[in-house]
């Protein structure tokens, strides 16, 4: 199943270990096919991230009315002593989706585990991350393991024992559907077993203007980054979107607790994808991205049903983003 690397190219840090997961092969333009032929017609969020996306995102994340990340940073700015008494012993710190490593790096030098654990799908980026980490880091073993997370955890056995942390920040589990985000928890419980914890950062529900902002910002960066999904289903999936037809549309649906992320068709696009046509009329709307909202006891149950509670957990000076502790056991915090 999984095939092991350690130390063989040249320059490699003898520090590092390359684990690849044979990939399931999907057949994307089959799956472009089925979800826009659902009611409404959605695209996979999966498709925002070639390089021009994730370049999208980076900006994102440096917009001022994207609060997200830097509230997060702030967080770890000022609480990061206390975050990491929490935490007790870390002897292996685990990333799910750990891109540049950057969010991690203070915690790796404070907590000091033996091991680093990053996971995530985009293999060459994720061996180039973790050969810096293991460079800047050389008392540390990195093991980067290259594979979708967010199916079964087949990897496991190459992850040493001992405390186990799982590190998921960045809200990235409100991309999730909730049926999802329990199963994930869930499995991420399993993980850590009954000595670990998982250090979660998530976005927090708050007002609908602040929250529709932060994904409908003046500069036109996140209508970017919404119609960019067009431009790679064009490319992986062969079809043929008229991405400059298309709008963006953020809103808060409190009610779900979540912004939803669309694009309009202004005027007419029709596009064949895997030997069907799809006609999107004016006006029509394909739904790209969820992004959950949670509250504190969004929080707790979402841990309860995973068997853990919430031990502690830390928000920025605004009260809007929160780093949760979770921890196995159902004492209440
Ligand atoms: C991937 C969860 C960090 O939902 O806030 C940002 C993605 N989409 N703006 C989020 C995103 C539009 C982002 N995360």
């Amino acid at each position: 199943m999984t095939s092991i690397s350690a130390g063989s190219k040249r320059d490699e840090p003898s520090n590092l270990r390359f684990i690849e997961t044979s990939r399931p092969v999907v057949d994307e333009s089959r799956e472009v096919v089925a979800s826009l032929s659902e009611q409404p017609p959605r695209l996979s969020p999966k498709y925002f991230y070639d390089s021009q996306g994730s370049e999208l995102f980076e900006a994102i994340t440096e917009l001022p009315e994207y609060y997200l990340t830097r509230a997060e940073a702030e967080i770890f700015g000022r609480h990061l002593d206390e975050i990491v008494e929490a935490l007790g012993v870390a002897d292996v710190i685990i990333e799910p989706g750990s891109g540049n490593c950057s969010k991690v790096l203070p915690l790796l030098e404070r907590a000091l585990p033996h091991t680093f654990v990053p996971i995530d799908i985009a293999g060459n980026f994720l061996w180039e991350a973790a050969k810096d980490v293991a460079r800047q880091l050389p008392e540390l073993s990195v093991t980067a393991i290259a594979a979708d997370f967010t199916r079964d955890w087949t990897f496991t056995q190459a992850i040493p024992a001992g405390h186990r942390i799982v590190f998921y920040p960045g809200s990235t589990l409100g991309n999730f559907e909730p049926d999802a985000q329990r199963d994930f928890i869930t499995q991420l419980a399993r993980v850590v077993g009954a000595r670990g914890a998982i250090l979660l950062g998530i976005d927090l529900h708050k007002d609908g203007v602040t929250l529709q902002q932060a994904y409908d910002d003046t500069a036109g960066v996140t209508a970017a980054f919404n119609r960019n999904i067009l431009r790679v289903v064009n490319e992986r999936a062969g079809a043929d979107f008229k991405p400059d037809q298309w709008r963006h549309e953020a809103r808060y649906n409190p009610d779900l607790r979540r912004i939803e992320m669309d694009l309009i068709a202004e005027s007419e696009d029709a596009i064949s994808v895997g030997g069907q046509g799809f006609v999107f009329p004016p006006g029509a709307a394909i739904r790209t991205e969820h992004s959950y909202k949670f509250t504190l006891e969004d929080i707790q149950h979402l841990a309860a049903h995973a068997g853990l509670s919430l031990a502690k957990h830390w928000l920025d000076n605004q009260s809007r983003f929160c780093l949760a502790l979770l921890v196995p056991g159902t004492a209440s915090p």
